[in-house]
């Protein structure tokens, strides 16, 4: 978890946006590295994060009251729900839902899934934003072993007039999308990309997007046009 109190008054992010972020002096790695904001209250903004590779090891490794460069906010946001909603998360693509069960709270059946309990973070906190938090692991060190398809597509067997809103894996969201389609059911990803400049300037995120003029799909940025996409929009790989 990293909480940043920007030295300039900042825009207030809505649920879905995202920042990039760049920590410590030298310039390895090269580029900022896209996070959604997990909370922001009191002029502060708070990022929940997993280390993976060089950017997330050096923002580990900050200290209490260093510095981190940052922008932000960007891209768009998933359109808040009127009413009771299915979220459907995998593993740290929870930061990303995180704020919109803030904004919409004890709305969501949430269904969660991760490799393993550890990859499922702050579970109680998230419980309680949530109507019903259903968590499945691949090898059943918490909740159901199984795909968080599984009990997904259970629940929407009943409930496809539900909006879904979906953060995680390709696959797992390409998985979520097919069974949303068949059900009759709208669903919005908030997909995931490699990001450059995060401003929509150097075409490096761009994915496949269909609208009502092609149905081939347009190159869209994910970082400016996104990251959430009507999933029935959304050339995905392989289609
Ligand atoms: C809009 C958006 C929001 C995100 N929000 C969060 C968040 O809230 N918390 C969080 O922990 N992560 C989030 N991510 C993913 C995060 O940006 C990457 O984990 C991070 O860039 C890794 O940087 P690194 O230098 O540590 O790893 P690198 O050295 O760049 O890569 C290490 C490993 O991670 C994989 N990887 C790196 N970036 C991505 C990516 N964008 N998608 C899939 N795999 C990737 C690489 O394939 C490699 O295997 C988000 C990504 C996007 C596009
Ligand atoms: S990261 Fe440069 S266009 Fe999206």
């Amino acid at each position: 978890m990293l909480t940043v109190q920007p030295l300039q008054p900042a825009t207030f992010p809505v649920p879905g946006q995202f920042y990039m972020l760049q920590a410590g002096a030298s310039y390895d790695p090269l580029l900022k590295r896209p996070f959604s904001y997990l909370s922001a209250e009191n002029g502060s903004i708070t990022f929940l994060y997993r280390i993976r590779g060089k950017g997330t090891r050096a923002i580990a490794a900050l200290r209490e009251k260093e510095t981190i460069s940052l922008i932000g906010p960007l891209g768009n946001a998933y359109p808040v729900p009127s009413g009771e909603f299915i979220a459907v998360a995998g593993g740290i693509g929870i930061a990303s839902l995180f704020s919109l069960f803030g904004a919409a709270t004890g709305r969501a059946t949430l269904f969660w899934g991760g490799r393993t309990a550890g990859e499922l973070l702050m579970t109680e906190t998230v419980r309680g934003l949530v109507r019903t938090a259903v968590i499945t692991t691949d090898d059943g060190s918490a909740g159901r072993k199984s795909l968080v398809t599984e009990p997904f597509r259970e629940y929407l067997a009943v409930n496809a007039h539900l909006p879904v809103y979906v953060c995680g894996s390709t696959p797992m969201m390409k998985a979520v999308a097919a069974l949303c389609s068949d059900a009759g059911a709208r669903c919005f990803v908030s997909l995931e990309a490699y990001m450059a400049c995060g401003v929509g300037a150097c075409l490096g995120c761009v994915v496949k997007i269909r609208d009502s003029e092609n149905h081939e799909g347009r190159f869209r940025s994910v970082c400016k046009d996104g990251p959430v996409f009507d999933a029935s929009t959304v050339v995905w790989e392989g289609q």
